[in-house]
């Protein structure tokens, strides 16, 4: 019987080692550990030998059973770390490539315009207010002294919902809401989206404006010229931009004046964007009318105000050279993406 079971364990040996993965493992477990196994039915003779022999056969044949489970054991791990090699091995990650960056989004270029002439404006110490897109034709006209029959609400191209309510035309009524509220002294800007029926090359039906006001004692017309021109030199970054004051007309300032800079582009010498003039129009401006005063209840006796309104498109255009309003509101994300950096 010794002799059997030495040939057994040999043979079962040969056989694990020899086995090359998980399944063929257990086939052989069952074929000699198993219930029918080589060594289970060895033991089951072990029974019928005579009692003195039993112990000894008994103990040998177990020491197999033992020896062919160990040896079983050991090749599971032996396979299964062969496995996890040739896994690593075809999963390998070359941490050396270069990585897939993130899309980074950027802020529109009217956006960033907007901010900074906030900033600017904040830096002088004024506030930032805001008003309804839409709005009553009280604050967007009448109360800005333009009465019911005044041409300049032809001139608006408003976009009526009815008698009463409108899309702003201007971001002026801001200045009526701001007056209404508060006590002078007052110094605020309010950017905002304004709407006109109006839409060809170089106007489209929505828009942005930047209004800005002063109301205190003893402003006069020298504060706006300063104010302005510091503001747009800083905003163009350049110290010897030439500003000029044209005089003009607007219901709500008194006296009124457009404001120009020497063409950026041409540096004054004349070329397409500032029609071959060496100016180029960027601000509506003036001394707040009396008459505006006694609509929000201003004393017009004690204080005097400056309000200025520019659009922020146009602004932006000559800033960063863009010679085509509609890229703005096409977002076409080449035209976009070149605003990443930088002012
Ligand atoms: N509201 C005027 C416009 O839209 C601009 C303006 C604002 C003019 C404030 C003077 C004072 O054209």
């Amino acid at each position: 019987m010794q002799e059997e079971l030495d040939a057994i364990r040999t043979r079962a040996e040969a056989d694990i080692d020899a086995a090359e993965d998980l399944d063929t493992l257990e086939q052989l477990r069952v074929a000699y550990l198993g219930k029918k196994g080589a060594l289970t039915s060895l033991l089951k003779q072990v029974g019928q030998l005579e009692p003195e022999a039993r112990k000894e056969a008994g103990q040998a044949v177990n020491a197999a059973k033992e020896a062919v489970q160990q040896r079983l054991e050991a090749r599971r791990e032996e396979l299964a770390r062969v496995a996890l090699d040739r896994r690593l091995e075809a999963e390998r990650v070359d941490v050396s490539l270069p990585g897939r960056d993130a899309e980074v989004g950027n802020l529109h270029p009217v956006t960033r315009m907007l901010e900074r002439i906030e900033d600017l404006f904040v830096a002088m110490g004024f506030e930032v207010d805001q008003g309804p897109e839409i709005e009553d034709a009280f604050h967007n006209f009448e109360a800005l002294n333009i009465p019911e029959d005044h041409p300049a609400r032809m001139m608006h191209d408003t976009f009526y919902f009815d008698d009463h309510w409108l899309l702003r035309t201007h971001t002026s009524p801001v200045q009526i809401r701001v007056m209404a509220e508060r006590e002078p002294p007052l110094r605020t800007i309010a950017p905002g989206r304004v709407f006109r029926c109006d839409s060809d090359v170089t106007h489209t039906p929505m828009f942005h404006q930047v209004e800005g006001f002063v109301v205190d004692e003893g402003v006069t017309f020298a504060h706006l010229k300063g104010l302005m021109k510091d503001f747009l030199q800083r905003l163009f970054e350049r110290d010897d931009l030439p500003v000029r004051f044209r005089p003009s007309y607007f219901p709500f300032t008194e006296p009124s004046a457009e404001v120009d800079i020497g063409c950026v582009l041409c540096e004054g010498t004349g070329c397409r964007v500032c029609k071959h003039t060496g100016w180029l129009e960027v601000l509506g401006a003036g001394l707040i009318h009396p008459n505006v005063f006694g609509y929000v209840g201003v004393d017009a006796e004690r204080y005097s105000g400056l309000a200025f309104g520019m659009g922020v498109e146009r602004l932006t255009m000559l800033r960063y050279g863009v010679d085509d309003l509609r890229l703005f509101f096409e977002n076409d994300v080449r035209f976009l993406a070149q605003f990443q950096k930088g002012a």
